[in-house]
């Protein structure tokens, strides 16, 4: 990786109207998960964020309580840079659409493009949405008027628009139709995920109007050039930050400006992919600048299906849940469970169940237990092998595809695939872990017992600096148990993609890195197995039972899950069909051992989920006998694994 290579990442400029909620830190975190992985991954990096303070919106909010807008956007600055701080993230400028230097460079930009007869002035009639200060089109009114809308709603927002008329300066946006399609067409990984691209294309091809650039009725945003009377458009300014915070459009920062653009990634929510993925590089191609390589769209984290909002009232504050649950495992739950390509509810109970599993069970408890075993065989200084055992090999090979997989998502900015990759490594530490006993082998065998102390060690330095962009201060204390110092910006990137496995390490106790959570709802992992009463009066067709594929397997392995007293993993054989892990909420009346070599009936076509972080693919017939144990389903004599049952 060449040191020299850059990574330029932005965040939405957020109005600021009053304190940050839950949905702004979401795009504040991925970015800076972008910024540290390009760090950790040999880049330059640069990381720009702030707020976005003018235009009607803001200027409405602050006559509401009294103040002037300056005055108003002033007192929520210090509330944004203070919840950043304590999310741990790192940005490199934050830049206020007020400050001088921006003003001045949109006010430039301006200037040229009227020169260069790309902006022009008219007369402006249309329908206005305020909150998300935006223009609707044609087709947003027509759409809205089928819904029987006297006032047309935001096709966004959906709240009700204005209607508004203006002499006002338009930008040609409708020259640009052509060249935006040729750079869509030849930019297909434009938009991040690629299917958002499409509703660019559609819109794009209805046919653009030139854009409203400038209003009189309102005099809070960038005194327009030249003409006293009109103020800057809010998105025509606000825009333009991504390329005045690193300088463009200021005579001493020219080098700076050419490091850095084109942006590498902008993110931003689905809500303003308009904004950004047709008015941006319009405004770009006008200035014969680049538009930026790639905007990862995400999708609105909700809360019970309504996208959190600080209107709708339903808004989770960050602060309040830093005490509880800290700002990494919020981080985590936040780039794992809230997927980018959709949208995504926020739970408490699922927050903790999955900080419970994820991080205290498949990670902590891995840690703990190495050390523990470690420290009472006397084997803290680790040391690595002169042998490797084929087991080991195998795990460091796994070690290699996580890696490899890991870099790969991340790069493509699918941070929840790339983070379950690194879980499927974990779940195979785990594995290798119980399978070495090395508890036996400490009695037996010392060599073998530092052998596999060693590769679980090498395994958990990849773990901690792939998860070190997520979870920057709970992997640096992980990174210390191993007394390992750890620096973003002087890892030798390629050495760690070899993962050779020749470091030493110091074990060093630590208190538990994460903390479990005790669930406040009834667990439900294991009801559906057997317990849904049949509806006596729906019969069902034999097709519908077709529908369900029924099969003998063979259970070849059987392990505990830590934490869990009510659940086995199970890896069953079914023949032509492979092997699957299934899990069975059977522990409490079996010994791993009884059900080993035993066939069972299995359904193998339901759809697979997790439990407790664990994927199960398949699911185990039981039935609770008169004494409420549950007996497993089984065949009267040997049968081939993989039998359909009929
Ligand atoms: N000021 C504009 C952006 C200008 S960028 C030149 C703006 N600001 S905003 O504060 O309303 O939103 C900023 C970002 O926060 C957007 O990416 C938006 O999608 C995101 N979120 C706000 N609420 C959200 C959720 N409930 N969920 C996820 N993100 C959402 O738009």
């Amino acid at each position: 990786m060449n040191k020299k290579d850059k990574f330029y990442v932005t965040t939405p400029l957020y109005y600021v109207t009053s304190e940050p909620h839950l949905g702004s830190l979401y795009s504040t975190v991925l970015a800076d998960i972008l910024a540290r992985w390009n760090k950790v991954s040999g880049k330059q990096v640069f990381f720009l964020t702030g707020s976005d303070e003018h235009g009607q919106k803001i200027m409405q909010a602050a006559q509401k309580v009294g103040k002037e807008p300056k005055e108003f956007v002033d007192s929520f600055i210090e509330s944004y840079k203070t919840l950043w701080k304590k999310y741990d993230i790192d940005y490199n400028k934050f830049i206020r659409t007020t400050d001088d230097y921006h003003v001045k460079a949109v006010q430039s930009w301006i200037s040229d493009l009227i020169k260069k007869g790309d902006i022009y002035k008219s007369f402006y009639k249309g329908w206005y949405c305020t909150p998300c200060e935006s223009y609707l089109t044609d087709n947003d009114v027509s759409e809205s008027r089928k819904k029987g809308n006297n006032v047309p709603l935001c096709t966004v927002c959906e709240r009700e628009t204005a209607e508004l008329q203006d002499e006002s300066y338009f930008f040609k946006l409708s020259k640009y139709q052509d060249k935006l399609l040729d750079f869509y067409k030849k930019n297909p990984n434009f938009v991040v995920p690629k299917e958002r691209l499409a509703e660019v294309v559609s819109f794009v091809k209805s046919g653009l109007k030139d854009l409203s650039i400038s209003r009189t009725n309102i005099n809070w945003g960038v005194p327009f050039p030249g003409d006293d009377k009109h103020v800057t458009y809010v998105w025509a300014d606000a825009l333009n930050n991504y390329i005045t915070g690193i300088g463009y459009g200021q005579k001493n920062k020219q080098e700076e400006f050419k490091k850095w653009w084109p942006a590498d990634c902008q993110i931003m929510g689905k809500d303003i992919l308009r904004f950004h993925a047709v008015y941006w590089p319009a405004f770009l191609m006008a200035s014969d600048l680049e538009p930026p390589k790639n905007l990862l769209i995400h999708g609105w984290i909700t809360v019970s299906g309504k996208k959190m909002s600080k209107s709708r009232s339903n808004v989770v504050e960050p602060n309040e849940l830093l005490s509880d649950y800290g700002a990494d495992s919020i981080r985590y739950y936040l780039s794992r469970y809230m997927a980018i390509t959709q949208d995504s509810d926020f739970d408490i109970d699922d927050l903790e169940k999955r900080l419970s599993t994820d991080l205290a069970n498949d990670l902590g408890n891995l840690l703990n237990r190495v050390i523990i075993l470690a420290e009472k065989n006397d084997c803290l200084n680790v040391k690595p092998a002169e042998d490797w055992s084929e087991e080991s090999k195998k795990l460091q090979e796994n070690a290699i595809q996580a890696i490899q997989l890991f870099t790969k998502h991340m790069n493509e900015f699918y941070f929840h695939i790339a983070l379950s990759h690194v879980w499927k490594f974990i779940n195979q530490v785990n594995a290798y872990f119980h399978d070495q006993e090395p508890w036996k082998q400490a009695k037996l065998d010392k060599k073998q017992f530092a052998q596999i102390i060693s590769a679980t060690c090498h395994s958990l330095y990849t773990i901690s600096v792939l998860l070190w962009p997520v979870m920057p201060k709970k992997m640096s204390e992980l990174l210390g148990a191993l007394s390992v110092h750890f620096d973003s910006n002087a890892l030798e990137f390629d050495v760690f993609l070899k993962n050779e496995w020749n470091n030493t390490f110091t074990l060093k106790k630590i208190e538990p890195i994460f903390k479990k959570y005790v669930s406040k709802k009834k667990d439900s992992s294991v009801q559906e197995e057997g317990k849904e009463e049949v509806k006596k009066d729906e019969y069902i067709s034999i097709e519908d039972l077709a529908k369900v594929e029924l099969c003998v397997g063979t259970i070849t392995k059987c392990d505990e899950i830590e934490g869990s007293d009510k659940l086995f993993k199970l890896l069953v054989d079914f023949g032509p069909k492979g092997e699957r892990q299934i899990l069975a909420g059977v522990k409490k009346f079996y010994d791993a051992q009884d059900l080993i070599g035993k066939q069972g009936v299995f359904v193998i076509n339901l759809k697979p989920r997790k439990i407790m972080g664990i994927e199960s693919c398949g699911m185990m017939f039981v039935a609770e006998d008169e004494k409420k144990t549950m007996q497993f389903i089984t065949v009267s004599g040997p049968v081939l694994s993989g039998q359909k049952l009929r």
